[in-house]
């Protein structure tokens, strides 16, 4: 393998799927339609993607002591990432329970297992520190406890590495700390109003909120605005909209990790800030078109080809 040009840090999970017609009320029962269960995890969804769009890549993270390790390490590792870095804690791999509805909308419960299961006082291995030093770039989610965050940021700000983080995961606010050592953030709406406690529902509201969230030492903003496209906001710049690509949607469980992993290759890979949106979409209208997480990453050849039959 590579030197890894991006580095992963994050969660990984067994992603049990169930697709309902609707939502079941308090007490009622209701009977899916169909059940299955794959890889997923927001940090291994985006080492995976990162990886299958041909950007070497190293995943750090936590599995379990239990039966399902195996399976989620095999498939991430059959994207082409590194899973070196992954260590075994005690006790159960991380699980989600993801309820899919009609339109490829879903609703998320997690179990985090082993992906919480860090010493209090944070101290990264050797090939952690050893792989992030050679990267170009350190991406982070919100599926481990931000105290290991935090000490991922600082890693990385002594390695002269710049930290993207996806806002996605638990619910717990951001820390002003965290914040000042991010050069990219990317939420989505309700994550974003979820952390600036304002409302993001008009583009106007929306590039309302990435400001009052750049003055606690944001760079770029990246806001995932579902099937209205996206905006790359520049702390000192005009925004960027990329629309969403028109695409039949099956399941959108991942695409978001999809979006933000392929803009990290796409600035990885030095690519003028519209065409790496542009890049960024093109994977994710990819990524909804396949049912699950993981097994829906596209690679670098179905991008160029949607791109070339698009027009670029
Ligand atoms: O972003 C999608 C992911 O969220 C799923 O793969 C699931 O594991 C949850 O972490």
């Amino acid at each position: 393998m590579p030197a890894p040009a991006l580095v992963v840090l994050g969660s990984i999970n067994v992603d049990r799927f169930l697709t309902i017609a609707a939502l079941p009320r308090p007490g009622e029962t209701i009977t899916g339609r169909s059940a299955a269960v794959r890889t997923g995890g927001k940090g291994a969804n985006q080492a995976g993607a990162a990886a299958r769009l041909g950007c070497p890549t190293s995943f750090h993270g936590r599995v379990g002591d239990d039966a399902s390790a195996a399976q989620v390490i095999a498939d991430l590792a059959a994207t082409g990432c590194s899973v070196a870095g992954l260590l075994t804690a005690p006790g159960p791999t991380g699980e989600a329970l993801i309820l899919l509805q009609p339109g490829g909308e879903n609703s998320i419960i997690l179990a985090p297992g082993a992906n919480h299961v860090w010493p209090e006082h944070v101290e990264f291995s050797q090939e952690f520190l050893r792989d992030l030093g050679r990267s170009s770039g350190l991406l982070l989610q919100c599926e481990i406890p931000q105290r290991v965050n935090l000490a991922a940021v600082a890693a990385a700000r002594a390695a002269g590495v710049p930290v993207i983080l996806d806002a996605g995961g638990s619910a717990e606010p951001l820390s002003d700390e965290l914040l000042a050592g991010v050069a990219v953030l990317s939420p989505n709406e309700s994550e974003l109003a979820r952390l600036t406690g304002l409302p993001t529902t008009t583009d106007a509201e929306v590039l309302e909120a990435v400001r009052t969230i750049q003055t606690r030492g944001v760079d770029l903003v990246l806001v995932k605005l579902g099937a209205r496209g996206a905006l790359a906001v520049p702390r000192h710049g005009r925004p960027t909209h990329q629309p969403a690509f028109a695409v039949p949607v099956v399941d959108t469980t991942g695409a978001g990790d999809c979006f933000t992993a392929a803009f990290a290759v796409g600035m990885s890979d030095g690519l003028a800030p519209a065409s790496r949106l542009r890049f960024a979409a093109a994977a994710a209208a990819l990524c909804v078109q396949t049912a699950g997480a993981l097994p829906s990453m596209p690679d670098r050849g179905m991008v160029q080809d949607f791109l070339g039959k698009t027009g670029d």
